[in-house]
């Protein structure tokens, strides 16, 4: 376990170096400036403009935590002026809250998309006046006015988790459920195919089996097995019916692939449920997100790890993409060929995440200052 850990440690060292190094790189080169921005020309304006944010949801804890540190971040830059609205993932509600933003005078709008495809018009709008978009950690579709995307890399994201499984699994054989994330949210097909590359030559070798038939048959298939919205209870409910169907006579699942830690709330709760304790014979289910009562899970013995993005770190890349963009300077970008959205390559900013289990939990979101070890009982 040890050399495990230590390994795992060294392994997210060496990426993080490496994305440094891509960032470096890009910028030495000169080849972090888009051109292919949706407004062309670089903007200048001055600190005292208004800065819009929107995010999604407030039910999920990840996005306020982003939005909060996002504003924090702009302020102690000198944007004194910032609007941070929540949709209540209502895709109407952040449309008129992103058009509010616009008609307020704002240069330059942050938004998580709730739906990536349905800001088109309110972006055409963007656009016209010359308000440049930033995509944060979701990428927004079919609109060509996204100037640059900003996110962790998602399907790097999957490969951690999927890479989990095999690891915990060795040659044991397995019953595994896989689950995906919302089949509007662009970043959930990247999950979830990281993951599948990993796992599903293993369902192929006949090595797992998905006893409720819910294995998609490939990548592009991961919407049938989507949870709308991401809600914590549509995924419990999802679990306990493929529990109550499939898992009949003594069978007992061994693995569950979750894409995030909201799904893994309602996925824990429902091996409580229907009798699952924490112990050896515990499943292995992953998550994602570090959320506090996950983390608690993790410590608990009811998730096996989650995948650690710090949003403080995405709120930081794009608050310095907002003063690039204000100071008409070059836009760090590290990634100018992978997030197409359906009109052109959105240049992105891609940060690494991280895998924390029980061991390191101390070291990577304590020691951090991402939670306080009094927050987790330490
Ligand atoms: C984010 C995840 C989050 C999920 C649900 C995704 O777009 O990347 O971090 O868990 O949305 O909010």
């Amino acid at each position: 376990m040890t050399r495990k850990l230590t390994t795992a440690v060294a392994a997210v060292g060496v990426t993080a170096l490496m994305f440094s190094t891509a960032a470096c790189n890009s910028s030495r080169d000169g080849g972090s400036e888009s051109s292919s921005g949706a407004s062309g020309a670089a903007a200048k304006f001055d600190k005292s403009s208004l800065i819009g944010i929107s995010m999604p949801t407030k039910s999920l804890e990840r996005w306020n935590r982003d939005g909060a540190h996002l504003q924090d971040k702009l302020k102690s830059l000198g944007y004194t002026k910032t609007s941070l609205q929540y949709a209540d993932n209502k895709t109407d509600q952040q449309s008129s809250q992103i058009q509010n933003m616009i008609n307020q005078g704002a240069k330059i709008v942050v938004i998580a998309a709730i739906d990536g495809t349905a800001l088109t018009p309110v972006l055409q709008t963007a656009a016209t006046k010359g308000v440049k978009v930033i995509a944060y950690d979701r990428l927004i579709n079919g609109s060509k006015n996204v100037d640059y995307y900003a996110t962790f890399d998602n399907y790097k994201v999957g490969q951690l988790q999927g890479n989990f499984i095999k690891d915990k699994i060795g040659t044991n054989k397995v019953n595994l459920e896989p689950f995906a994330g919302s089949p509007d949210d662009n970043n959930a097909k990247f999950f979830f195919s990281g993951a599948w590359d990993v796992l599903s030559p293993l369902v192929k070798s006949g090595q797992i089996t998905v006893p409720s038939g819910k294995a998609p048959k490939n990548n592009d298939d991961w919407k049938s097995i989507g949870i709308q919205g991401w809600t914590s209870d549509a995924a419990q409910t999802e679990m306990q019916n493929r529990l109550n169907s499939f898992y009949t006579g003594g069978k007992k699942v061994n693995v569950v692939l979750s894409p995030n830690d909201s799904l893994a709330l309602g996925i824990a709760q429902a091996l409580a449920a229907a009798g699952y304790k924490a112990g050896a014979d515990y499943p292995v289910l992953t998550g994602q997100d570090a959320d506090l009562a996950n983390v608690k899970n993790i410590q608990a013995g009811k998730q096996s790890m989650t995948v650690w993005k710090d949003t403080r770190a995405l709120g930081d890349q794009v608050a310095k993409m907002v003063d690039q963009i204000a100071s008409g300077g070059k836009v760090d970008v590290n990634d100018e060929k992978t997030y197409d959205n359906g009109t052109k390559v959105v240049p992105t900013y891609l940060l690494a995440p991280v895998v924390v289990t029980k061991d390191d939990i101390k070291t990577k979101l304590v020691d951090s200052g991402f939670y306080k070890a009094s927050e987790l009982g330490m």
